[in-house]
C-alpha cells in the first residue's frame, strides 16, 4: 500500500523529485502520452486566447490533429456523478507517470502523490497558526513574486491568489450531505445522474465547494479546466478532494452508487509505459483497491453531522428576470410565490424535535466567460442590509463557465448550475423580529474585483423549501 501524505507533514524529498519530474516532463513532446502537456490536456485542451497563453509554451506545439482527436483529450467529468471516479483515476495513472519518471532518474522508485489539505483551516482543534498555514500554497510551488529557487517547476504564471480564503475551503456542506446522488444532481455529495459529461449541470456539493471554489481562487490556469492540470498544484488539490471522497464514505452509513450505470462505466487514459489502458469506476470505489490509502487528516470521519435526505421541495420565490452579475449589485429582491398558492413556507416547521427544515437556494443557468472570482452569496432581510457574517450561505466558483456557455458536442450551452442549502441562515434570520417572510433579498458579490473580460449572467435564482404536512 502506498500512503499519501499531508504536502505540510513531509519530510522528505517528494516535493524535489516532483519539481524535477514535471520539468523532464515538459521536455517531452506534447504528442507523447506521458509529457506534461499531454497529461493536462486529458483534463481540457483549447485555443481561445485564454488557453492559448498557457498552451503555448508546450513542447512541440501545436498538438498533431491526431492527437487532438484521439480520445484521450478533453475527457474530465464535471458536473456529474463521474466527477470523483474519473478524477481518482487521473491522478492514479498520473502518479505512475511521475514515479516512473523519476525512477528513471535516478530517485526514489516509490514516489507518492501528497495532498493539499486547506480544509486543516477549519480544524478548530488545530493551532492558529496551523489553521493560517493551510490555507497557503505550500511555499515550495512559488509565490507572487516567481517560482522557489529549489523548486523551479512548481511554480506557473498568473495565479490570482497563494493564500486562500477561509470560506472557500468548507468541507462541511459536502461531508454533512449522506447521499452520493439523488438523480437530479439536486443537493447530493457526489453529483447527480449523466452520461459521459466533459461540462456537465449536475454539480454534486464536492464538486461544488471546496472543488470548483478552489480552483477559481487560485484562478489563472488553475481557474479554467482546459488549463487547470498544467498548475502543478492541480493534482496536490485534486488529491484532497480524492481523499475526501474516502473519509466520506468512511463516516459510516454512506455508500457510493450501487447501480451498473455507475459502476460499470469506462474510461481511457495511458499507463507510465505510455500504453493505452482503461478502468471501469467500480475498479475505483475505495482508494485501497487501487493500493493506497491517505493519512488520517481533518476532517475525520467522525465529525459531520447527518443531513436528512432531501424531501419534496416547493419553491417559494424567484428572482423575475435574468441578471448580469457585476462587482457591485444591488441586492436582488426576490419575487415571492403568492401566498394562498405558496406549499412551503420557510417559517412553520413541522418537524420532529431537532429536525431542521430544509431550504435550498438553486442560482441557476450561470453562463459568460472569463476569469470569474469566487462569488460570494447573502440572503438578506431588511431594507438596506448588506451582506455580513450572519447572513452569508456559502460561496460559488464559476469553474468551467466558458465551456458550460458554449453550446458544443459537449455542452448544451445552458450554463453552470448551483445549489447551496441555506437552513441555517434562514433559521437565523427568521429569530429577528423584523423578520418578513415577503421581503427576501440576495446578494453576489465577487470575492475580488473583476477586470472587462469577464462576464457574467445569472438565468435565474430561486429558494425552495420543505413542503409543509
Ligand atoms: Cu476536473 Cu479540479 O477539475
Amino acid at each position: 500500500m502506498k500512503t499519501r501524505k499531508n504536502v505540510y507533514h513531509l519530510q522528505d524529498d517528494t516535493l524535489a523529485w516532483y519539481s524535477r519530474a514535471v520539468e523532464e516532463m515538459k521536455t517531452r513532446d506534447i504528442n507523447d502520452p506521458t509529457s506534461w502537456w499531454y497529461q493536462g490536456a486529458i483534463h481540457g485542451y483549447a485555443t481561445y486566447p485564454q488557453a492559448l497563453t498557457f498552451w503555448q509554451d508546450a513542447t512541440g506545439y501545436p498538438p498533431s490533429p491526431q492527437t487532438v482527436d484521439s480520445g484521450f483529450w478533453n475527457r474530465c467529468q464535471h458536473g456529474t456523478w463521474y466527477f470523483l471516479p474519473w478524477h481518482r483515476m487521473y491522478l492514479f495513472y498520473f502518479e505512475q507517470i511521475v514515479a516512473k519518471a523519476i525512477s528513471d532518474m535516478g530517485g526514489p522508485s516509490d514516489w507518492t502523490l501528497p495532498y493539499w489539505n486547506y480544509c486543516e483551516a477549519f480544524n478548530t482543534s488545530a493551532s492558529a497558526s496551523e489553521q493560517d498555514q493551510a490555507l497557503q500554497l505550500p511555499p515550495e510551488f512559488g509565490s507572487s513574486q516567481g517560482p522557489n529557487a529549489d523548486f523551479q517547476a512548481l511554480w506557473i504564471k498568473d495565479r490570482r491568489n497563494y493564500v486562500l480564503k477561509k470560506r472557500n475551503v468548507n468541507p462541511w456542506p459536502a461531508m454533512n450531505e449522506t447521499e452520493f446522488t439523488n438523480g437530479t444532481g439536486e443537493i447530493c455529495f457526489g453529483g447527480g445522474v449523466t452520461g459521459f459529461a466533459h461540462s456537465g449541470s449536475q454539480t454534486g456539493q464536492l464538486e461544488s465547494l471546496p472543488h470548483n471554489v478552489v480552483h477559481t481562487d487560485i484562478n489563472g490556469a488553475m481557474g479554467n479546466p482546459d488549463t487547470a492540470a498544467l498548475d502543478p498544484i492541480f493534482w496536490l488539490h485534486h488529491a484532497n478532494i480524492d481523499r475526501l471522497w474516502q473519509v466520506w464514505l468512511d463516516q459510516g452509513d454512506r455508500h457510493n452508487p450501487t447501480i451498473n450505470a455507475w459502476r460499470n462505466f469506462r474510461f481511457k487514459f495511458h499507463n507510465a509505459e505510455g500504453n493505452p489502458v482503461d478502468m471501469v469506476v467500480k475498479e475505483t470505489e475505495t482508494t485501497q483497491q487501487l493500493g493506497y490509502v491517505y493519512t488520517p487528516d481533518f476532517p475525520h470521519s467522525t465529525t459531520a453531522t447527518p443531513r436528512r435526505t432531501l424531501p419534496a421541495m416547493d419553491v417559494v420565490g424567484a428572482s423575475p428576470a435574468s441578471f448580469a452579475l457585476t462587482d457591485h449589485m444591488s441586492p436582488l429582491n426576490l419575487e415571492m410565490v403568492p401566498k394562498p398558492s405558496r406549499n412551503a413556507r420557510l417559517k412553520a416547521a413541522s418537524l420532529a424535535q431537532g429536525q431542521k427544515k430544509r431550504t435550498v437556494l438553486r442560482i441557476s443557468n450561470v453562463t459568460g466567460k472569463g476569469p470569474a472570482s469566487p462569488i460570494d452569496v447573502f440572503i438578506t432581510n431588511r431594507d438596506g442590509e448588506e451582506g455580513n457574517d450572519e447572513n452569508f450561505v456559502g460561496c460559488i466558483g464559476l469553474f468551467g463557465l466558458q465551456n458550460a456557455s458554449t453550446p458544443s458536442v459537449e455542452s448544451d450551452g445552458s450554463g453552470l448550475n448551483f445549489a447551496i442549502d441555506v437552513s441555517e441562515t434562514i433559521d437565523k434570520l427568521r429569530q429577528r423580529d423584523d423578520w418578513d417572510e415577503e421581503k427576501i433579498a440576495l446578494q453576489l458579490i465577487p470575492q475580488s474585483q473583476h477586470e472587462n473580460d469577464v462576464e457574467i449572467n445569472v438565468g435565474r435564482v430561486s429558494l425552495h423549501s420543505e413542503i409543509d404536512d
